[in-house]
């Protein structure tokens, strides 16, 4: 989401007659987007912020910036707390911004601008043009959250639900398509929820239509909340073509007396049964999910049921964190705190449990043939790293189900130089690492014909 928004300044800006720069030292404004969710990140943008003061001492014209979630949270402190900071403007503020560097520029004043509205306009934006026209982009459909997970910062800093018009979405994601996107991703803390406020379309009527914009290849959407979904999801996953065969679904603990502390609203049977139906009607899917350690009051047995739900879903990949106390969420007032090194200890333990599971899924595609949308180069060959005899191109690109895959553009036979982002390539996997998949090319489409098709390669 913060991709997201980070695009939308850059667009703010850019109409404001703002260019954007690589260097830091050349900027003239540099905006800080933030997050809060955890600990830690709020405590990163603090030390960014340090590093700009030495900036600014330089460059005494510099406008600093900051924005998102910890500017929300924290307002007019931050103000006191950074003195070479000019604005703070907080997640409901973006479409503001070029009014409010305007008078900074104008005034050289301090700005604090973090109203937040109980029903706040949904800001569409021009979509953004980007220079590397990437293939895959994100768009927000929905914002802020009403559930109230106790742990959670997000109702808070980002305020209530609300939806965006399907209108906008769509004509957002045909821009998108016309500058060359294949896959867009949906956005919202709970996409089940979609349009339901609003009386708009429901979530998978918006998938459908989506569907239907040409030249568009693949559909990917997060969040979607273990409580919310329903057959009506798991059955669109058969009939839209384009929705990938992945579902990222957050189940935090597997301990039902956390999850009620949690605020989750659902039991780990309820979660398991989901799992279950999901499977029944797409057994290749992959499911993905979060989980928290560490929460307050966490016994040895409440861990022991989070590792068993873990034995019987066999996720094909998890992002585990240790729990951290958030201002104004209730968790941060619920006593038992876990101590940092026994959160540690289980975070370990749960860790080396899901690289068995994550390892698994990756050596079951060894020999199948998994189509991929090439996105550009991988990493490595990014960072350089790569030696001499190395250098023919290599590739990335990740599968309807959201595993990465890497392959050299040379191994493909007669077809040398062939491959551009956006292509979709068959590549036959012959490797499986704890993150990745490496494999050879077969084939080169120009079409997304056979796109969802796996099933039929599968050697
Ligand atoms: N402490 C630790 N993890 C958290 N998350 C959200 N709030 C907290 C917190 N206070 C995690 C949840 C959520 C993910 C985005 O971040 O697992 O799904
Ligand atoms: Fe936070 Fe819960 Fe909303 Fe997700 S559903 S954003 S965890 S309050």
């Amino acid at each position: 989401m913060n991709v997201y928004d980070s695009e939308l300044i850059a667009v703010q800006m850019a109409a404001a007659g703002y260019q954007q720069t690589s260097s830091l030292e050349k900027a003239d404004l540099v905006i800080l987007n933030t997050c809060t969710i955890r600990a830690k990140a709020e405590q990163k943008a603090f030390s960014f912020l340090g590093r700009l003061a030495r900036m600014k001492k330089k460059k005494p014209g510099l406008i600093v910036g900051i924005g998102g979630c910890v500017a929300q949270q924290e307002g007019a402190k931050i103000l006191k707390r950074v003195p070479h900071l000019d604005l703070v403007f907080g997640t409901q503020a973006i479409d503001r911004l070029p009014a409010l560097i305007g008078k900074i520029e104008a005034k050289r004043c301090r700005i604090v601008d973090v109203a937040m509205s109980e029903n706040p306009e949904l800001f569409d934006p021009a979509p953004v043009q980007q220079n590397q026209r990437p293939i895959s982009r994100f768009v927000t459909i929905m914002r802020g959250c009403d559930n109230f997970c106790t742990y959670c910062v997000v109702p808070y800093v980002r305020g209530r639900e609300s939806s965006r018009h399907p209108d906008n979405i769509i004509r957002e994601i045909k821009t998108f398509v016309d500058s060359g996107v294949k896959e867009i991703t949906l956005l919202g803390q709970n996409v089940n929820s979609y349009g339901k406020k609003e009386g708009l379309l429901s979530f998978t009527e918006l998938l459908a239509r989506v569907q239907r914009i040409e030249g568009l290849l693949r559909i990917r959407f997060t969040t979607s909340h273990p409580k919310d979904f329903d057959q009506e999801l798991i059955n669109a996953f058969q009939s839209n073509d384009k929705l990938c065969n992945h579902i990222h679904l957050p189940v935090q603990s597997g301990s039902n007396r956390l999850l009620k502390r949690m605020n989750r609203k659902y039991t780990k049977e309820l979660y398991l049964d989901k799992v279950a139906k999901l499977r029944d009607t797409c057994p290749e899917i992959a499911i993905t999910s979060d989980m928290i350690v560490g929460f307050p009051g966490e016994s040895d047995a409440d861990f022991d049921e989070t590792l068993d739900l873990m034995r019987k879903v066999e996720f094909d990949g998890l992002f585990a964190f240790m729990y951290s106390d958030r201002p104004n969420a209730p968790a941060t007032r619920f006593k038992a705190k876990i101590s940092e090194t026994q959160k540690s200890e289980r975070l370990q333990i749960l860790l080396a449990l899901q690289e068995t599971y994550t390892k698994k899924k990756n050596e079951a595609l060894i020999g199948s043939v998994q189509p991929i949308i090439a996105e550009g180069f991988s990493k490595k060959q990014s960072s350089g790293s790569l030696n001499e005899s190395n250098q023919a191109a290599q590739w990335t690109g990740r599968t309807s189900t959201n595993k990465i895959v890497n392959f050299y553009q040379d191994d493909i036979p007669g077809n040398c130089g062939d491959i551009f982002a956006g292509k979709i390539v068959h590549v036959k996997i012959d490797k499986a690492y704890a993150h990745s998949l490496w494999g050879k090319p077969v084939a080169i489409e120009s079409t997304a014909e056979d796109l969802k098709g796996e099933k039929s390669y599968a050697a």
